[in-house]
């Protein structure tokens, strides 16, 4: 069984509701069809329910069971605008930019998942990802024990001695363009908890990536790196984490033994954490194409799960987005 195989499997064994913002659109009304249909998540579908009736019988969608509604049909638009407005006035919102901001899905999907009538949202279709994000970070906010949002990448491999059984964890690809020693720390600790929950990794290994290993060239991107790796054993004494280090020592045990040895990491990571955006967003490209790896992308971090999907994902991708989201709103 894959990775993702094995999340749509727990996803089944308690089915959750998930909201989509942009119900009216194609890939996701399929989308959900499937997910309805294999009992893989409850979805509600935001949008003109007579728009996405006849976006459905032109598919030839089936959408029993599925629940469809418009931010005002949907019974508690006052509720979620007046919840919005106390979450958010101490920003400047009134009552009635509330109300206006309840009027767009995104928001009241948002809201849903903030009061509960959701347990997590899945959009990107259409929408960049800071048009969910923002909402989500203002709103949904981070978990109690979080300082911050990030992301990690679910990276399949062909070749199955890396990671674990060819399955690698990198974090961040989406969110923190350039994170202080103190943000990479909680990426890591919040990479691992995914690791765990997601990928099923009873022991995460966390490498901490450079491109020194353990003080071979100096540089203040170098300092950053080792002051992160004294802040997660700090903030979480019992994870196996280590750095900084090469992408090679992270995962080839005799490049680990001789450039780190006694690392309990080095040589045998699965959990990788870059130390800026740029290099994590161009490392998984590098690993999903010339390295030929299925990716799948989740956010980490918020109090309530939202995920994101790349405007070009098809039906498959988010029907997996949604299994993970699931997966996340379990816990
Ligand atoms: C995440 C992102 C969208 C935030 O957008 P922004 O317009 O800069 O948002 P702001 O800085 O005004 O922050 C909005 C709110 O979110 C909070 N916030 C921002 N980033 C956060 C994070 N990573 N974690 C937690 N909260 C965060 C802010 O504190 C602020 O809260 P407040 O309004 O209650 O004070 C922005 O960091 C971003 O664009 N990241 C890169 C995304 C991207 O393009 N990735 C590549 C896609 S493949």
């Amino acid at each position: 069984m894959s990775m993702i195989e094995r999340v749509i499997a727990k996803a089944k064994s308690d089915v959750k509701t998930i909201v989509f913002p942009e119900g009216n659109e194609e890939r996701t009304i399929l989308a959900a069809e499937r997910l309805m249909k294999e009992g893989i998540a409850r979805p509600i579908l935001l949008g003109d329910p007579e728009d996405i009736s006849a976006f459905a019988v032109r598919l030839g969608a089936d959408l029993t069971g599925i629940t469809t509604m418009n931010p005002l049909s949907g019974g508690k638009f006052e509720k979620y605008a007046a919840a919005l407005y106390e979450i958010r006035k101490n920003k400047g919102v009134t009552q009635s930019d509330a109300e206006n901001l309840c009027l767009d899905p995104m928001y009241y999907g948002i809201m849903m998942v903030k009061m509960g009538d959701a347990d997590g949202l899945v959009s990107g279709a259409v929408h960049t990802t800071g048009d969910m994000l923002r909402p989500a970070l203002q709103i949904i906010k981070t978990k109690p024990e979080m300082k911050i949002v990030s992301s990690s990448f679910l990276m399949d491999c062909p070749d199955k001695s890396l990671g674990e059984d060819g399955l690698l964890v990198y974090a961040d690809c989406v969110v923190m363009p350039c994170p202080t020693a103190e943000e990479l720390a909680y990426i890591a600790i919040a990479a691992a908890d995914t690791a765990r929950r997601l990928c099923g990794f009873e022991q995460p290994r966390v490498a901490m990536l450079s491109f020194s290993t353990k003080g071979s060239a100096k540089h203040e991107s170098v300092s950053k790196v080792q002051k992160a790796v004294e802040i997660a054993h700090e903030l979480a004494p019992e994870l196996l984490l280590d750095g900084e280090m090469q992408f090679d020592a992270a995962l080839v045990p005799e490049i680990g033994e001789s450039k780190a040895k006694g690392s309990p990491v080095a040589g045998h990571a699965n959990v990788l954490i870059f130390p800026d955006l740029q290099a994590g967003n161009i490392g998984y490209k590098i690993t999903q194409r010339i390295g030929k790896a299925d990716c799948f992308a989740v956010l980490q971090g918020l109090n309530k799960p939202c995920n994101d999907l790349s405007r070009g994902c098809t039906v498959d991708d988010i029907v997996h987005t949604a299994a993970m989201t699931a997966v996340q709103a379990q816990a």
